[in-house]
């Protein structure tokens, strides 16, 4: 199958930068095509922990393309750090190409995200404060600056020029001070020629990969209870990270997408704010967190934790075409009696097995479980599904069962090789 995508199916932070790290070992090209420096995948090579947050996981392979499609929005002097940071550890061979059609964060989108998660109060989103909101936003109101235009001096001064003026206006009611064209300009305009190297039509780069059977891998950021149009909205993020998107972000053809793997944890965890039905707060809790290391890439909070949700991941299938699910960190709940696995809400007296859509409800549902027994065995070592526990087969089977999706990869351990594969996907 020669293309992939690889979209998270819960709250984000599943361990999708492992997986793509996987399958990036056969991949020709590497697609990030949503989001931006919210964004944190972890890799671990040889023991060495690498943070990447625009760049894709392909980085390390000087043979695949990384690209940066136009569903992104990207911090060019975030990205450039990113990029110095890989090469002052050694990574200096990579190919890298950005879409001229990706859009620019740039210093008042990030001002404009603290000062609205200021105003809300009580009931802000939770951000990772990266200006990802604002910038969508102004990608929506045509006032956003796209990779094209930020990499012609004349015309960024131009766009910068028109934007900035209804952007002050904002800053000043918000509270904030305005901003001085010129030194924004100055500033960036080193950036816009260092990056200007990179920026081309992806959607054609990408077309012409397919058509000459290149694996391509589509990585996916966030998790699809954070899209913007079927996650728990409003706590989600300003972007669509189902598989089902990918087409549209990247300017392809949606009959080109082969596989769509949905990365799980094998329990769930969110970052932010924002409804959660299976969040559980005992030293069970405490228990899962330390022992998965859940704490967030970008910002270290300690991640909220809960029971996996298979009303939750069925609902993910659905609405983004999961066919496939990678099962993560499974060893993370050896040790426990019992695994609980939700596989029903209640709500108001009733039982129900659909996602409902507002706050009000989510808040409102209670999660109704199976209870399944644990198991001691170490299984960070286990190569093959035949050799687990009964009871860590059984966990499996279960979450199948209740997702209808099949699993195709269980991850035991953060290195590559800790990785059991059930079926070729790729
Ligand atoms: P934003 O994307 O910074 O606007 O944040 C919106 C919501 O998405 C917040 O709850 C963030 O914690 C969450 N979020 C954004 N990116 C990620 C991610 O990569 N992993 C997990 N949560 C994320």
């Amino acid at each position: 199958m020669p293309t992939l995508v690889i979209e998270g199916s819960q709250w984000g932070d599943e361990g999708k930068g492992k997986i793509t790290d996987y399958y990036a070992q056969i991949a020709d090209v590497v697609v990030r095509s949503q989001g931006g420096n919210n964004a944190g995948h972890t890799i671990t090579i040889n023991n060495e922990k690498f943070a990447l947050r625009s760049i894709p996981s392909g980085i390390f392979n000087p043979h695949i393309k990384n690209i940066l499609a136009s569903g992104m929005v990207i911090n060019p002097k975030q990205m450039l750090e990113e990029l110095h940071g890989l090469e002052a550890r050694g990574i200096t061979k990579y190919n890298l190409y950005i879409s001229n059609r990706a859009h620019v964060v740039l210093p008042y989108h990030e001002l404009l995200d603290g000062a609205y998660e200021k105003y809300k109060g009580d009931h802000k989103i939770g951000t990772t404060k990266r200006g990802i909101g604002p910038s969508y936003s102004d990608k929506a109101n045509r006032i956003g600056i796209r990779m094209g235009t930020f990499i012609d001096e004349e015309d960024f001064k131009e766009s910068l020029s028109e934007t900035l003026k209804i952007k002050n206006a904002e800053l000043k009611m918000l509270g904030l001070e305005e901003l001085d064209l010129n030194t924004i300009f100055d500033e960036y305009k080193i950036y816009a020629k260092e990056i200007k190297r990179y920026v081309c039509d992806t959607s054609l780069l990408i077309e012409e990969e397919i058509e000459r059977g290149s694996k391509i891998l589509f990585e996916g950021a966030q998790g699809v209870m954070l899209c913007l149009d079927h996650g728990t909205y409003p706590y989600v993020t300003s972007s669509s990270p189902t598989g089902s998107a990918v087409p549209l972000n990247c300017g392809i053809a949606p009959s080109y997408i082969n596989n769509i793997l949905g990365i799980c944890k094998s329990y769930t965890t969110r970052v932010g704010e924002g409804p959660f039905p299976t969040e559980i707060e005992s030293d069970i809790a405490s228990y899962i967190r330390e022992r998965g290391h859940e704490y967030g890439t970008v910002t270290k909070r300690p991640r909220r934790v809960g029971w996996l949700d298979c009303v939750e991941l069925n609902y993910a299938r659905r609405v983004s075409g999961i066919n496939y699910l990678s099962l993560m960190l499974l060893d993370v709940l050896t040790g426990l009696d019992e695994i609980k696995i939700c596989y029903k809400y209640e709500i108001d007296g009733k039982e129900i097995d659909y996602m409902p859509a507002t706050i009000k409800e989510l808040n409102k549902v209670k999660p109704v479980y199976l209870s399944l027994k644990g198991w001691d065995e170490d299984i960070s070592n286990v190569k093959s599904f035949d050799k687990l526990p009964e009871n860590a087969k059984m966990y499996v089977r279960k979450i199948e069962e209740l997702t209808k999706a099949s699993v195709a990869l269980i991850s035991v351990g953060p290195d590559r090789s800790q990785t059991i594969k059930i079926k070729e996907i790729f």
